[in-house]
């Protein structure tokens, strides 16, 4: 099968993608436009077309697509960046690794909590700064997490994952807001909120883990901020779509919330500047998924369900 990656992966996966495929792979390693993208599955006459969550592969692109596009692969769990149902009506079938990424992005959620209630980013800048002058009782204070009160938005398998560590890791109360209610399994002892008021007042810490959707786009505004306890923490792993920033910004800066811990940006890599501005918040590069283990898996994963695909076989990460 011939192969058009927009990225290089890590070394692993591309043996494999060496080994077991024609390829290409866009040796500039950054994100491709929309006619590029286009050109690379033509130029290459790919059977298949390899994304990343940063490649916009929307309804125009897939009119665009060669007729030898068969599938649609995205390195990524997220796939608001690419239109299914475009796929579906051109009988392209597209893959996505789920599962294999949730521990790695709640641990991530994880290191952003404990970074954000404890101030991590200017614990570090004191001693960076060399401004530190030595213990004190009054020193950056900030808030427990264990036994605190959890608000998980969206409790697909990324926020079970995170609920399973701060439940059983830090005592936390669990409370989770979802279109639906888990059964009493997977719920694990957490409580559901179906209305979204009551779930936020309910939320000291509260972690953003649901897809970006209509319904979840700017979810965190300057409404629901209000509806938050004062003080609360914020952590958001999903997608920036979910965050209004300047209604966050503006309630870091007003205290109204502690702190916040961010993976992800509306307009990555251009974040608004405003909070870096910002003492209380601890920012990542979109990094959730990138362990070495689960990069490797990923990679794993969706290259031998391609080939699954293509053959006919049923696949469990097939979206279309
Ligand atoms: C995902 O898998 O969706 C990650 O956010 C990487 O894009």
């Amino acid at each position: 099968m011939r192969l058009a990656l927009t990225r290089r992966l890590p070394a692993p996966v591309m043996t494999i993608v060496a080994r077991d495929f024609v390829a290409w792979f866009n040796d500039e390693d950054r994100t491709l436009s929309s006619d590029e993208l286009v050109r690379a599955a033509a130029d290459h006459r790919a059977d298949v077309l390899l994304v990343m969550a940063m490649d916009r592969v929307d309804a125009d692109v897939i009119a665009r697509l060669p007729a030898s596009v068969r599938v649609i692969a995205t390195f990524s769990v997220g796939h608001e960046h690419i239109d299914l149902a475009a796929a579906r009506a051109r009988g392209i079938a597209v893959l996505s690794t789920p599962d294999v990424l949730s521990d790695a992005v709640a641990d991530m959620a994880m290191l952003l909590l404990l970074a954000a209630a404890r101030r991590a980013r200017e614990g570090e800048a004191l001693i960076y700064q060399r401004r530190w002058t030595g213990w004190s009782p009054t020193q950056l204070i900030g808030r427990d997490v264990t036994g605190g009160r959890l608000g998980i938005l969206g409790m697909g398998r990324i926020g079970r994952a995170v609920a399973r560590r701060a439940h059983h890791g830090f005592a936390m109360q669990i409370h989770y807001h979802n279109r639906n209610r888990l059964d009493a399994g997977l719920e694990d002892g957490a409580t559901f909120h179906s209305g979204l008021e009551t779930f936020l007042a309910a939320s000291d810490f509260l972690v953003l883990a649901a897809p970006a959707s209509a319904q979840t786009q700017a979810i965190l505004n300057t409404r629901t901020i209000a509806a938050l306890p004062d003080g609360a923490v914020i952590v958001n792993i999903s997608r920036g779509g979910l965050i209004e920033d300047a209604a966050l910004i503006d309630a870091l800066r007003r205290g109204k919330l502690s702190a916040a811990g961010l993976d992800v940006f509306n307009n990555e890599p251009e974040i608004d500047p405003g909070y870096l501005t910002l003492p209380n918040v601890f920012l990542q590069p979109h990094q959730g998924s990138s362990t070495i283990e689960t990069r490797v898996r990923m990679g794993e994963v969706l290259l031998d369900s391609i080939h699954r695909a293509a053959s006919g076989q049923s696949v469990a990460n097939r979206l279309v």
